[in-house]
């Protein structure tokens, strides 16, 4: 069998500004992180600037913006203020996200029919800024479409429900099933949450991904091997799925 077209991984710098903000100082500084991430071959960043600001900061993605050799994922949610700060920086991404307050981690994907009207003329203020705009959604082939509807380039397929259950044989069929979906619209296809070097290979293996998002599990392991360490050993992982046949549901 011949091997996968190459996916590409962006790590999320998100909790290194995690353990800096526990001190409000200075570091770790996610900006170094994400240098050093970039070269142990991660293909991108992602960080999310949340409302609260309880972790990443607005200073850190301008100096994201300016600082990194690949490009920059800008995480958000699809308010005026985050999309005015995208038309400022210009990002090469945005993915567009749910967000609550309350909530640990982002919970699910976008409600894409109620908010429809709001996405769809974010993501063209987003395409008229020259950015990549993705949709970070469940998944579930209904959903990719609704996303292709509303002028989504690229739509992010929320893992979470995977990495929760991998026993449950559907949390990754209805992956592969959504991202078949994807690439029969022409809209490119990214996952993410959850993911570690334990659960990621199966994911990895879905031919129509092209990206994936991984940040808690990288910055968790680094504190044992080192950041470089860990995403190398991630980026391994994806490349052995990717070439290793019956994976793939
Ligand atoms: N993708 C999206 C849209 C997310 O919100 C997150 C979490 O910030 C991730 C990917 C990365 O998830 P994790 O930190 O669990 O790898």
């Amino acid at each position: 069998m011949a091997p996968l077209r190459y996916q590409r991984l962006y790590v999320n710098i998100d909790h290194v500004a995690t353990v800096r903000q526990a001190r409000r100082g200075a570091s770790p500084d996610p900006v170094e992180a994400a240098l050093r991430c970039e070269a142990a071959g991660a293909d991108g960043i992602t960080a999310h600037l949340r409302e609260d600001r309880r972790h990443v900061q607005d200073a850190d993605i301008h100096r994201l913006a300016t600082a990194l050799r690949t490009a920059l994922n800008f995480e958000c949610a699809a308010t005026e203020e985050m999309l005015a700060l995208a038309e400022r920086i210009r990002p090469a991404a945005v993915t567009l996200v749910p967000e609550r307050r309350e909530e640990v981690t982002t919970e699910g994907g976008l409600e894409l029919v109620r908010a429809g009207g709001a996405l769809r003329e974010a993501l063209a203020r987003l395409a008229a800024a020259g950015i990549k705009g993705s949709l970070f959604i469940d998944p579930d082939p209904a959903a990719v479409a609704r996303a292709a509807a509303l002028g989504a380039p690229a739509v992010e397929l929320h893992t979470g429900p995977y990495a929760h259950h991998p026993e449950h044989p559907a949390t990754l069929a209805a992956l592969a099933a959504a991202a078949r979906e994807g690439e029969a619209l022409g809209v490119a296809v990214h996952a993410g949450h959850g993911l570690s070097v334990d659960n990621v290979a199966p994911v990895a293996a879905i031919p129509a991904i092209e990206e994936l998002n991984i940040g808690h599990a990288i910055v968790g392991r680094a504190i044992f091997v080192g950041l470089e360490a860990a995403v190398r050993e991630v980026r391994a992982q994806m490349d052995r799925a990717r070439t290793a046949t019956g994976l793939v549901p």
